[in-house]
């Protein structure tokens, strides 16, 4: 097992990958390293994401649900066992990997995509599109492009609900990224208007609506 700090390391990996104009190489680097234990993914939580558990508390998830960047895979999990058909992706292989393993039996239907090249057939396609912390894992410059990807998957009617870390000036060094007000109220395109846009410590939590 690693003894290096797990942000240090993952940031070491990025900028190698970033060095070569690669800004999601190190994402499978990350986690294949982790399934050997030579690394720790410093997301992973062990558990769905607080804000999410709080969001859903009281409303009905029966529908379709897209998890982007599922990373661990509980938040995934957590949503299917709400009662949601839950579609995942992640753009590394060894994440895929990862949670066939932790979750065997799974209901949902984790697969490997890449957010910057989205496969068509998932867009305006899902009643519930969930992104935490993956627009703010890759370069500044690579957010609008994410951003537009992520609103494109929402179904008519549907709902977005974003979470992610707050930077009150565009952030330099990274990972991550986090995503300033500027950039939350960008996910409002596409026919997609705010509902709540809360800032809750360093965090936003944010819900658009397809009408
Ligand atoms: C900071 S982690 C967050 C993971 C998860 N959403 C969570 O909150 O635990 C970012 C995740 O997004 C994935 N990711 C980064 N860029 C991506 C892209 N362009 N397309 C798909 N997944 C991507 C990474 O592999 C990683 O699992």
């Amino acid at each position: 097992m690693t003894t290096e700090d797990p942000d240090e390391a993952a940031r070491r990996l990025a900028a190698v990958s970033l060095a070569a104009d690669d800004p999601t190489g190190w994402f499978e680097r990350l986690y294949a390293a982790a399934a050997d234990g030579a690394a720790v993914v410093p997301w992973d939580r062990g558990a769905p994401h607080p804000l999410l558990v709080d969001w859903a508390e009281g409303r009905d998830l029966a529908g379709s649900a897209l998890v982007v960047g599922f990373g661990p895979g509980f938040d995934a999990e957590f949503l299917a066992a709400r009662g949601a058909t839950t579609t995942a992706f992640d753009v590394s292989p060894s994440a895929l990997t990862a949670v066939r393993g932790r979750f065997p039996g799974s209901p949902v239907d984790y697969r490997t995509a890449d957010l910057l090249a989205p496969p068509q057939e998932l867009r305006h396609a899902f009643g519930l599109v969930l992104e935490v912390m993956t627009v703010q894992s890759m370069p500044p410059q690579f957010h609008p492009p994410a951003t537009a990807s992520v609103a494109g998957f929402v179904a008519p009617g549907g709902t977005l609900l974003v979470i992610t870390m707050v930077a009150d000036t565009p952030p330099e060094d990274g990972p991550p990224w986090p995503l300033t007000r500027a950039e939350i109220d960008a996910f409002g395109q596409d026919g997609l208007t705010p509902v709540a846009v809360e800032r809750l410590e360093n965090r936003w939590r944010a819900e658009f609506r397809r009408d």
